[in-house]
């Protein structure tokens, strides 16, 4: 079933819907079409009091004025490119620059800030929608025409799908996620240092002190950055690893093993649980991408959040799936170039248990 409400107003009056999505196991998640922002997520664990398990805003302007991109689309190019700049088919190309020196979420104007086409496509079991957009020559100093498509669908399994299509009238580069941050306990619940998580990557990739990776592909063995088997959070996060000291907190890229370039099949890559008294909820994580970045919300301090919540520094964590960062500049790393005639594809599920 979907629900569809008006959510707000952007600054020049265009509307902001929200969409809600419930399958037959009461598990709903509500959806803007601001930034596709998935903006709650209630798992209903009790009755009486489901627990909303991803951060957000009630305002659209709490949205537009933020910049830590709670629960959105990111594009054209998730995560970083150093000093914005990268060569594409013998051309040298700047990007808008919105983090110091660096392309940050595909620069400061990014998909996350537009208000997207919406279609309902199933208003039955596995409640869809699709969200469309279309991104100019030089939009943010990209190259090439792009029409983006993203599906998103709960399924019976109580499974967020979301599934990235788009094409370009000229070779460019496409790198998309999803950046919600995930706290199982709730999202005003404090800390999700206690959760347990699991990442099946034998390799990650260290950064400078900007989160500029170096161009090393490093193995995880006797680091902090090793989560094959289930870890607390708390353990990473208390390690005294110059990249942990540099991200302050858990924000890299994790080279998942699971990749077969090509591969539209989303594969188990990962699960968080979040394990104390009232709660028991899980999160397993299937993606056919070759990265993904977990960031630990390091920079929270009192970022005033849905219901008044405070939302504090390790209050939620992101699973972005997605290409590494700066892949434009590194030619060992999986390429995030899309060719003009190229259809590009792409799936990440998140799916509860509970
Ligand atoms: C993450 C990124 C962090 C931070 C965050 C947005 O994807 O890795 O460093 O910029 O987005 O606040």
């Amino acid at each position: 079933m979907i629900k569809q409400s008006l959510f707000g107003k952007m600054p020049n009056g265009e509307l902001v819907k929200q969409f809600c999505l419930t399958n037959n196991h009461d598990v709903s998640v509500e959806i803007l079409n601001l930034g596709g922002i998935i903006r709650r997520w209630l798992v209903p664990k009790d009755k009486h009091s489901p627990t909303d398990i991803v951060l957000g805003f009630d305002t659209v302007n709490d949205y537009l004025s933020d910049d830590s991109y709670l629960g959105a689309l990111i594009g054209r190019y998730a995560n970083r490119i150093n000093q914005g700049r990268f060569s594409l088919a013998g051309s040298n190309y700047q990007t808008d620059t919105n983090l110091g020196d660096n392309c940050l979420h595909g620069g400061s104007q990014g998909f996350n800030s537009k208000v997207w086409q919406s279609t309902v496509l199933s208003n039955g079991d596995n409640p869809s929608i699709m969200l469309q957009l279309s991104s100019p020559h030089g939009e943010q100093g990209f190259p090439g025409a792009l029409s983006v498509k993203v599906i998103y669908t709960l399924t019976e399994q109580n499974r967020l799908r979301i599934e990235y299509f788009a094409t370009a009238e000229q070779a460019t580069l496409y790198n998309p996620t999803n950046h919600s941050y995930f706290n199982l306990s709730g999202h005003s619940s404090g800390s999700v240092k206690t959760h347990q998580v699991q990442i099946l990557a034998s390799h990650y990739t260290p950064t400078d002190k900007n989160a500029i990776p170096t161009g090393e592909i490093a193995k995880v063995d006797n680091t902090p950055f090793d989560l094959r088997s289930m870890t607390t959070i708390s353990q990473p996060l208390g390690s005294s690893h110059q990249q942990i000291e540099y991200g302050n907190g858990l924000d890299h890229n994790f080279c998942l093993d699971t990749y077969v370039p090509g591969s539209k099949v989303a594969f188990y890559v990962g699960k968080i649980i979040a394990i104390d008294s009232d709660h028991d909820i899980s999160l397993n994580i299937y993606s056919n991408m070759p990265g993904m970045q977990i960031f630990t919300a390091n920079h929270f301090v009192n970022k005033k959040g849905k219901g008044g919540a405070l939302y504090q520094a390790q209050q939620g964590v992101c699973f972005e799936t997605q290409f590494y960062p700066d892949a434009p500049n590194h030619a060992h790393f999986p390429s995030a170039t899309l060719q003009a005639d190229e259809e590009f594809y792409s799936v990440t599920e998140y799916e509860v248990l509970f």
